[in-house]
């Protein structure tokens, strides 16, 4: 079952700045400018949460939509970024025709499907041909000398932190097992390929604590 992020929607963004110490922010900018965007595109982001992806995607004249299961999350990207289309539903049966989008983008969102290759499928199947997918996404960074900071910092800080902030210290212990767990780099990038991609790039940002994949269909 996919982790339900009503419980911490209302203190998301303000967890999100003091985790990251407002990485977050730029490397959304980063994915936005990897999508090589042309005013007026149609782009869809999907996992779209409170919407700061959203808000990036209207600042360069695109018309985002914002899909995301979760009912509390798209209130705050209501208040956010009123003017872009909003839809609650699930990555893994994407409301829309074939080839309908210009861009898709996927902020910190793959990481929660339940059933991953079908997302991806989805994700390929609205996007225009020669459109561009991109998609962030959390991972463990491979440095031996990063790595005990970081492990300290998710396991023992963040909870701690959500536990205080955010009222949940389940929902931020959840985070970095599911990074762990989840695929990074070339193993990721393999999950593109296998769900129809017909090429996928990846590169790492900040120690690799975030992952960039991009893929042209
Ligand atoms: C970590 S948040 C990322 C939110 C936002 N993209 C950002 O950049 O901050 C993950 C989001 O994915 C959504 N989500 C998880 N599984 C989903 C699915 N199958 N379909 C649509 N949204 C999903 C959650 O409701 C949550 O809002």
């Amino acid at each position: 079952m996919a982790y339900d992020f009503d419980k911490i929607a209302r203190d998301y963004d303000r967890m999100n700045r003091l985790m990251t110490l407002g990485l977050d922010c730029r490397w959304r900018r980063r994915a936005v400018r990897t999508a090589r965007l042309h005013a007026g595109d149609r782009v869809l982001d999907v996992a779209c949460g409170t919407g700061d992806m959203l808000a990036l995607l209207q600042r360069s004249g695109c018309s985002a939509t914002g899909i995301d299961l979760s009912g509390d999350m798209l209130a705050q990207a209501q208040c956010k970024v009123p003017e872009a289309t909003l839809m609650q539903g699930d990555a893994e049966r994407l409301p829309f025709d074939d080839a309908t989008f210009d861009a898709v983008t996927c902020a910190f969102g793959v990481r929660n499907f339940v059933h991953l290759e079908v997302g991806l499928k989805e994700m390929l199947r609205v996007l225009k041909p020669g459109g561009c997918m991109v998609i962030l996404e959390l991972a463990t960074p491979d440095s031996t000398l990063v790595r005990p900071f970081y492990n300290l910092y998710t396991r023992k800080i963040i909870p701690w932190l959500g536990a205080r902030l955010a009222g949940s210290r389940e929902a931020y212990t959840y985070l970095p097992q599911s990074i762990e767990r989840f695929p990074k780099g070339e193993a990721f990038r393999q999950a593109l390929l296998s769900a129809g991609a017909s090429n996928a790039r990846h590169g790492k940002l900040t120690f690799g604590v975030c992952r960039i994949y991009e893929t042209v269909k």
